[in-house]
């Protein structure tokens, strides 16, 4: 990161080495079924090289997703109403955040975010393109509760979660980003906070594991990044040509599994701890939840959200779900 904020930020040792990833990459490396955890593959060439994945032809969700955006903002205005806040989780797409803001024209837009220099460039170019909009941007890790800036605190708020980006998290962290995201959106000081937010539709094996591995190896080269991350980072001796790129669908966990996989065995090193992999062992980087309308609806329902109007794609594949905070009550 390049800002004084972002510096901040990172717990660095005394070579400079990022603390934090050094001990994810030695903890996961350690495990049996070895992994990292998938925020690390976010470096600027990853982040660069997801941008990327976003326009290949296999990469259907955020067409389909921005194909929703764009067909049903008449529905989003009688709905969801003027004069909001929507506090976007994440930094925004220069597309997507656009077509809701124009649809619904909110009082104000709040973009969180843990990497300060994208979320202060992203949310300068949106207060650009909408000079009466009042943006506040806020640098945060959106995982826990985020104090709201005072300015948006009197206004309905609405919760913006695109991408299925819900959908890299394992349940328990899914609900518990849902039951945090409650507490960020005042549903906890009896608001009736609303939540609109993208998850990908469980479909064709083949369509899927496709979207995750394309033709041009853009999204091998995206996983392959972290591997040479490590070892430019945390002075890892991994051979990256013994490494191979791939996407499997995980029907137990209705999950895209991306990979790397040893294709012959080989010893290595990193930040001075041995390592091995047998030909075949994988390295797992990264889940993408596919989900059902039944399995949407209760997995939000875990988190403390109602399910209110579901729309998809012309084609089915993705969908969009506009849900309310859940009333407290006892049950039954
Ligand atoms: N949330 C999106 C998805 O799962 C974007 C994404 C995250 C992604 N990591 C990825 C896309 C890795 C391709 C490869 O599809």
């Amino acid at each position: 990161m390049k800002t004084e904020q972002g510096i901040a930020l990172v717990n660095r040792d005394d070579d400079g080495v990022d603390r934090a990833f050094r001990e994810d990459v030695l903890a996961g490396l350690r495990q049996r079924q070895k992994a990292v955890p998938a925020r690390w593959l976010y470096d600027d060439a990853g982040s660069q090289l997801f941008e990327d994945i976003t326009e290949l032809s296999e990469y259907y969700p955020t067409r389909a997703e921005t194909e929703i955006l764009q067909s049903r903002g008449n529905e989003f205005a009688e709905l969801i109403g003027a004069g909001r806040a929507v506090v976007e989780f994440g930094s925004g797409s220069s597309v997507k955040t656009p077509l809701l803001l124009r649809a619904i024209d909110p009082a104000a837009y709040v973009p969180l975010d843990i990497s300060g220099d994208f979320l202060r460039e992203s949310a300068a170019a949106l207060a650009e393109k909408f000079p009466n909009l009042a943006v506040h941007p806020v640098e945060a890790d959106f995982m826990r509760e985020v104090t709201l800036p005072q300015e948006v605190l009197g206004m309905k708020k609405l919760g913006f979660f695109p991408g299925s980006t819900i959908g890299n998290m394992v349940a328990r962290t899914a609900v518990d980003l849902l039951r945090s995201m409650r507490v960020t959106l005042g549903a906890e000081n009896g608001e009736r906070p609303v939540l609109l937010i993208g998850m990908d539709l469980i479909k064709d094996r083949a369509v899927l594991e496709a979207a995750y591995d394309d033709a041009r190896g853009v999204t091998a080269e995206f996983n392959l990044n972290l591997a040479r991350r490590i070892n430019r980072e945390l002075g890892g001796t991994i051979p990256l040509d013994a490494l191979q790129h791939r996407a499997v669908w995980n029907d137990a966990y209705a999950r895209v599994e991306m990979h790397l996989e040893a294709t012959r065995d080989f010893d290595f090193s990193v930040a001075n701890e041995n390592f091995a992999m047998r030909a075949g062992e994988t390295i797992h980087t990264e889940n993408s939840h596919k989900f059902t309308r039944r399995s949407a609806n209760t997995l939000l329902l875990a988190g403390g959200w109602t399910p209110r109007k579901r729309w998809t794609d012309g084609e089915g594949r993705f969908s969009l779900i506009l849900a309310e905070a859940t009333e407290k009550r006892d049950a039954p």
